[in-house]
């Protein structure tokens, strides 16, 4: 009766070759294992992570996937780099690397419609900081509370008399369902923009990174099959790894 145990028949001399063959790749995975993983990735080294936050009702900030996430990094330096990341790119999802000063509600409404595309976002530090200012909270801060509640005066109540944070586009207040980080060095952001459209990954908070590695090479590669980015990371081994610490720390530098 046929079976799916193709091999019965092989003669055992090369199945035993097979078995101390792969017993060899493994062993040789083993002991390289840590090099392996130096030529890969390269830690990020200065990020801001958007954390999660919970208000009374809803989440909000951002989170990166439990197996982390992973996409081919497309600059974003005009308005329209971003047709492509949205609409055009054969090979989503993107990890956009945008500059601050792109860094506005309207892109990141553009950006929350398209989310299947979108694997991430590294917003980069341009200086000059804009000449307007910029503020992610929302136009009156503490609204509903303190001297912003109806009870203490309906003239403050819900900066009614002065709107005085009218820069406020209220970023910090909506739920993403993407990883955003800030990238605070500007020489980091050139090394990742000199490989051109390579994968980019993003760790989750809880994974070790050797347990990371391990599950998500593969899932690295897949998600870039198609593209020159998976060869280009292949065959020249290069990647770019934020890094979990960093996930810890700096909470008071969120977006
Ligand atoms: C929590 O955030 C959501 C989204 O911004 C907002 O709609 C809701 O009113 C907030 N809840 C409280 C209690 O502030
Ligand atoms: C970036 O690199 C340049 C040239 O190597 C150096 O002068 C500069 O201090 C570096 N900037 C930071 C923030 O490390
Ligand atoms: C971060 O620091 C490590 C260790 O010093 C270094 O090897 C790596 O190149 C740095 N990352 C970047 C992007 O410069």
């Amino acid at each position: 009766m046929a079976t799916a145990g193709g091999g019965s028949g092989a003669d055992p001399g090369s199945r035993g070759l097979l078995r101390l063959l792969s017993f060899c790749v493994l062993l040789a995975g083993l002991c390289r294992g840590n090099s392996v993983e130096r030529k890969i990735y390269i830690p990020l080294n200065k990020t801001a992570p958007c954390v999660r936050l919970l208000n009374a009702t809803h989440q909000i900030g951002c989170q990166s996937s439990i197996s982390g996430d992973t996409g081919v990094i497309h600059v974003v330096e005009k308005e329209e780099d971003l047709q492509w990341v949205l609409t055009d790119g054969p090979n989503p999802p993107y990890m956009v690397l945008l500059e601050s000063k792109h860094f506005t509600r309207d892109l990141m409404e553009k950006l929350k419609g398209r989310t299947s595309r979108i694997a991430g976002l590294a917003v980069s530090l341009t200086k000059p900081s804009p000449a307007s200012g910029f503020s992610p909270s929302v136009q009156c801060p503490n609204d509903g509370f303190g001297v912003y509640s109806n009870s203490y005066g309906p003239e403050f109540a819900h900066c009614r008399e002065i709107q005085w944070n009218s820069l406020g586009n209220g970023l910090a207040y909506e739920d993403f369902s993407f990883p955003i980080f800030l990238l605070e060095d500007e020489n980091e952001t050139k090394v990742i923009k000199q490989w051109g459209p390579s994968p980019l990954s993003v760790l989750s908070r809880s994974q070790p990174e050797s347990e990371w590695l391990s599950t998500n090479l593969p899932t690295m590669c897949h998600a870039a099959l198609f593209t020159h980015a998976c060869c280009h990371q292949h065959c020249h081994l290069h990647a770019a790894q934020l890094h979990p610490k960093h996930l810890q720390h700096q909470p008071r530098n969120r977006l």
